[in-house]
Formats: C-alpha cells, sequence, structure tokens
C-alpha cells in the first residue's frame, strides 16, 4: 500500500505547537513532531473509539503490554516481563518521575550535553546536583566523552541519564559504546535513565537500536528505559509512552506518583499505540524512506553552505546544525529573520547551532532550505 507524505496538510488553526508560534510567512522547523498525518489504522482505532462514546476511566490494556514484550523480543531480542512495564502519559513525565523519585536531594546525577533539554531540566527542577557531559564528534558521529564521564562521577553520583538515539545529534549509540556506558554505570553503581523515543526512527540501515537494558541481566536490573511510539508514528498530541523497569525497587520508586501529579495515558493514546505496534509496520518503513530522502537532501545542501556544517544523521528527523561559523551573535534569530523557525541550540546547551525539524513535506523544505541558504551567503559589504 502506498502512502503519502508529499501533500502538504494545512496544521494552522488546529492548535499545533509547532504552527500557530510564528507569523504566517515563516517556516516553521522546530518542535519534534512531523507535519505527516497518523497511519491510517491509528486513525481508525481511534475513530472506532471515539464512535463507541464512552471514554472513561481506562485500565492499561494487557493488549498493548503484549504488543510491547512482542516488539521488544523481536527488534532487540530483550525478553521484557508484563509487570516491568508501567505507562505513563509522556516521556517528559517519566524524565521527571526519575530525576525525582529515583535519587535522593543529597545525590548527583550526570547528564549529555547537548541533549533534548527536559533531561537536565529534570534535575534542575528536582534540584538534584547534576555534571553536564559533553558530547564529542569522533569520526562524525557525536559521543560521548568517555575521558571526561571518568573524571565526572562522584561518590554520592546516582543517576546516569542517556538520550539514545541522541536528540540533537542523531547519533545510534553502538553495542560497543553502550556496554562501556553499562560498565561505567555498574562500577560507580548508577541507575540509568534511559530516554529511547526515537528508537524506530532509524535512518541509517544495517545500524540497529541497541536497548542499553537489552546488554545484560545486570544492564537491565539498573535501568529504566523510557519508550513511546508517539515519535515515529507521530500522535504526541495523543500521547502515550512507558518505562520498562525489571527491578522492583526501582518501579515502586518510580510509580510514587502514580495515577497522582502524574495522570495515565488517554484511551486514545492507548489506542493508537496498539494499532501502531500491531498494523503500522509497512507505514513506518515508508515514512523512514521519505525522511531518508529528506535527510540526504538537507545534508548536501548545508555541506554547500559557507558558514554552517552538521554530522551525518544516523538516527531522528532532526539535523543538528552548527552555524558557529556564520559570525552571527544568535543564529536562531538570523534564520527566522529569514522566515525559518528552528530549534534555537541554546534549548540544549550548544548557542551556535540550531535544530532543524526535516519531519515535512519535500517541497516545503526544499523552500526553507532555500531561504537559509540566502541567510548564510555573507553580505554584499562582506
Ligand atoms: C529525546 C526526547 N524525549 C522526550 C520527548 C517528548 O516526549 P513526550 O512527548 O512523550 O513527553 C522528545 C520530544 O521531542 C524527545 O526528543
Amino acid at each position: 500500500m502506498g502512502f503519502d507524505f508529499d501533500t502538504p496538510v494545512e496544521r494552522r488553526g488546529t492548535w499545533s505547537t509547532r504552527w500557530e508560534r510564528y507569523p504566517a510567512d515563516v517556516i516553521p522547523l522546530w518542535v519534534a513532531d512531523t507535519d505527516f498525518r497518523a497511519p491510517p489504522a491509528v486513525l481508525a482505532a481511534i475513530s472506532r473509539r471515539a464512535a463507541h462514546g464512552i471514554l472513561g476511566y481506562t485500565t492499561p490494556p494487557a493488549e498493548l503490554r503484549d504488543a510491547v514484550i512482542e516488539r521488544m523480543q523481536r527488534l532487540y531480542g530483550w525478553q521484557v516481563a508484563p509487570d516491568w512495564i508501567v505507562f505513563v502519559s509522556g516521556v517528559v513525565p517519566g524524565l521527571h518521575l526519575a530525576a525525582r523519585h529515583l535519587t535522593r536531594p543529597d545525590e548527583h546525577a550526570l547528564v549529555p550535553t547537548p541533549v533534548y533539554h527536559h533531561l537536565k531540566r529534570s534535575l534542575e527542577l528536582a534540584r538534584r546536583a547534576h555534571t553536564d557531559v559533553p558530547l564529542v564528534l569522533s569520526e562524525g558521529r557525536w559521543v560521548w566523552d568517555e575521558a571526561f564521564l571518568a573524571a565526572a562521577a562522584k561518590p554520592d553520583s546516582r543517576l546516569l541519564f542517556l538520550c539514545n538515539p541522541q536528540n540533537p545529534g542523531g547519533t545510534i549509540f553502538t553495542r560497543g559504546e553502550l556496554a562501556r556506558l553499562a560498565a561505567f554505570a555498574e562500577q560507580h553503581d548508577l541507575v540509568i535513565c534511559s530516554d529511547e523515543i526515537h528508537a524506530d526512527i532509524l535512518l541509517d540501515k544495517g545500524k540497529p537500536h541497541v536497548p542499553i537494558a537489552s546488554l545484560s541481566r545486570e544492564a537491565s536490573r539498573r535501568t529504566v528505559t523510557l519508550v513511546s511510539p508517539n515519535k515515529a508514528f507521530n500522535f504526541p498530541g495523543a500521547g502515550c509512552a512507558f518505562a520498562v523497569i525489571e527491578n522492583a525497587e526501582l518501579r515502586r520508586a518510580f510509580s510514587a506518583d502514580h495515577h497522582a501529579t502524574v495522570h495515565d495515558p488517554s484511551v486514545f493514546g492507548y489506542e493508537a499505540s496498539l494499532a501502531a505496534y500491531r498494523e503500522c509496520g509497512d507505514w513506518l518503513e515508508a515514512q523512514l524512506d521519505y525522511l531518508r530522502g529528506n535527510r540526504d537532501l538537507v545534508e548536501r545542501e548545508i555541506a554547500a553552505m559557507p558558514g554552517l556544517k552538521m554530522a551525518h544523521v544516523e538516527a531522528t528527523y532532526l539535523a543538528w546544525i552548527d552555524a558557529s561559523g556564520l559570525g552571527v551573535p544568535d543564529p536562531y534569530r538570523h534564520f527566522l529573520k529569514h522566515g525559518v523557525a528552528m530549534s534555537p541550540g541554546a534549548q540544549f546547551g550548544a548557542p551556535g547551532f540550531v535544530r532543524l525539524n526535516f519531519g515535512t513535506q519535500r517541497s516545503r523544505l526544499e523552500q526553507a532550505l532555500k531561504r537559509i541558504s540566502s541567510a548564510s551567503r555573507p553580505s554584499p559589504r562582506g
């Protein structure tokens, strides 16, 4: 079955976070959802539920637990038990639960930088001491500075955050890289909180996603893995996410706010997730092909623009563009003035960068790249 990713869908007037923030002449390529309709099977499942008409309190469906277990086994050879799965309304609440409940107030955490802002934000709001561990470019990939990491551990370190695949930066961490992080966590007796929301958006064929918890029983026992179909199947507005936690003690601590400050997913989130996992493999493959085309276009065009550079994007639909060579004080504002709204790198800890969301129709992306190109040309006065 063919799927259409090319026809633009009007999103203004639908309360879209991405589309309502800027004036109509700005192309918004910032917050991480895509401009693609969710898969037909997801929309059908939501419609069936709406047609039933009762939207009462809902228990996490056993069928969805089964679908998660089947998926983890099939994709990663990772055997998950039903009671390891804790459903939450989003990955972001999961990050904040981890920071608050898996560390004591006097304990310390390690967090990569640059990274999706809620990893660090969760520690700031929980008032936990933490060290930012830089990612460095090595052979064209953003990877952990392992020497820095080794020196950053303290006696009271308790939590290690990981974002795999990495947002921003697009790295799919290898089994070897993850094994070294897991060994480090074991050496210092750290809990790992691994945000794996981008695990299904793998653009480089032959580079598999490896959940860090799937490496070994030891890694599994110290890891909280945060997962959601929201990103890959594009329904974050009907969100559903879950944590996979083998260790019962960690699970109890993580779940302390369950049904209280953090709500369960909505019935539509459960329906969407079940349909996505059961029925939407072919849609996902088609979307990945389309995104690969967009990724290749972005990489080609950015490489030809003076003052801009970016690493190859292995996963995610997010390009992490180093604009420090432009010599402008605020690259985000500079591009905004030229009609493209990207995410400011400062949001992730790197002010010289911008993050471009290429999860959009190719024609719109081409138009945005033309604007970025004209913003990157040296001015006539030099
Ligand atoms: C790494 C990462 N984690 C979490 C989220 C958001 O998760 P959720 O919408 O499920 O709260 C995003 C969204 O961009 C993300 O990139």
